[in-house]
């Protein structure tokens, strides 16, 4: 039979908790719902994560087809401390317990090796395991509820832009996630940044929220993992899961050199694109004049605000039917390396 109406899109149940005072009955609720192998979405103070009961395999293996992610991808195990993070390690070096004690609960993930007892699955088939604390009252709530580890991945389709509020993670994952929490907008809105402490010298794998500033006054020596432009063609990728391209709005996404080249490119596009849909274009710092067909959003100068807004930003620029997004590059210091790190992924070459 026909139907005649198109389905509506199937809804998660989602549930609005206080941030700073969640209620208890809704946490509860949630950890119910991740001791039945379900998916949940819950806030942390970084961006929105996509939590399954990390000793449950068929909930790890859900939490891969949701994302749509490729199977050899690690997920970040998220513990309330130290203790419970080292019950997932077979060795705990001193550099983890210098990062767990500076910033924990906070935005540095760990990557250790793994204990015989943590899902290979997890850890993307290998050998090490990625580990941290969150610091939002709610991760922490539900994290305490449930009295385990949650393994958690930004709740985003595989390679899309992360989501830093509730809503963000509906439009993109829909009824493949069983509940979400909703505890407003995300601190830091960027990820977690990932140390690699298992070999003499700490590496970093991913930029993030947690600055390098900050790393170095307690690893000093701390190395860089080298930019992906910078990597061998066909070499193999020492970090799994960290692909050239990630992170992506819906419209295709350019960097460019300045503020005044961010919006001559957006109006000449316009211009062109007639009819295709309007521009969008993202400076920092000075409010540009309305431009025909062009949508601009302004950020502030400063890298964590910037942080702040950055998937929002994009997120509503796919939202208002943007045909293509043209961003402003970001200053070169390192205070801006995690922003920089996404804008450089986000608007690599499709590879396909
Ligand atoms: O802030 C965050 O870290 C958020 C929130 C939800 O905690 N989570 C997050 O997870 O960003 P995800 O899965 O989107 O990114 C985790 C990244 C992987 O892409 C990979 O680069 C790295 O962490 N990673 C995870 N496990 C690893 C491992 N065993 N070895 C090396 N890198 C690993
Ligand atoms: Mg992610």
């Amino acid at each position: 039979m026909k139907r005649a109406m198109p389905l509506l899109p199937e809804m998660p149940r989602v549930l609005v908790l206080d941030a700073a005072r969640p209620d208890a009955a809704g946490i509860a609720e949630a950890a119910q719902a991740l001791r039945q192998g379900k998916l949940v979405a819950f806030p942390t103070e970084t961006v929105y994560g996509l939590g399954a009961r990390a000793s449950d395999e068929g909930a790890i293996e859900r939490v891969f087809r949701a994302k749509g992610r490729p199977a050899h991808h690690p997920l970040i195990a998220h513990v309330t401390g130290e203790r419970d993070a080292r019950a997932l390690a077979s060795s705990w070096p001193r550099a983890a317990s210098l990062l767990a004690a500076a910033f924990w609960p906070g935005p540095v993930t760990v990557v250790v090796e793994r204990a015989p007892g943590v899902p290979a699955s997890l850890a993307g088939g290998g050998t090490s395991v990625a580990i941290r604390a969150p610091s939002h009252p709610v991760a922490l709530a539900l994290l305490a509820a449930l009295g385990e580890p949650i393994a958690a991945p930004s709740a985003n389709r595989y390679q899309s832009l992360s989501p830093t509020t509730a809503a963000h993670v509906v439009k993109q994952l829909g009824d493949a996630v069983d509940l979400v929490l909703d505890g407003g907008a995300c601190e830091a809105g960027i990820e977690s940044t990932v140390v690699d402490v298992r070999g003499p010298t700490p590496r970093v794998l991913r930029p993030g929220a947690l600055g390098l500033a900050e790393l170095r006054r307690v690893l000093p020596g701390i190395a860089l993992e080298a930019p992906p432009e910078s990597a061998t063609p066909g070499a193999p990728r020492a970090s799994p899961g960290m692909d050239a391209r990630h992170y992506t709005p819906r419209a295709p996404l350019q960097v460019v050199e300045s503020w005044d080249a961010a919006c001559r490119t957006a109006q000449e596009l316009a211009s062109r694109r007639r009819g295709v849909g309007p521009v969008g274009v993202v400076v920092y710092g000075v409010t540009p004049t309305p431009m025909a067909g062009v949508v601009h959003r302004v950020l502030p100068d400063d890298p964590a605000l910037y942080a702040r807004r950055f998937y929002d930003t994009l997120h509503g620029l796919d939202d208002a039917g943007v045909a293509v997004i043209v961003v402003q590059r970001v200053p070169a210091g390192e205070g801006w390396w995690a922003v920089a790190d996404r804008l450089r992924r986000a608007s690599a070459p499709r590879a396909d």
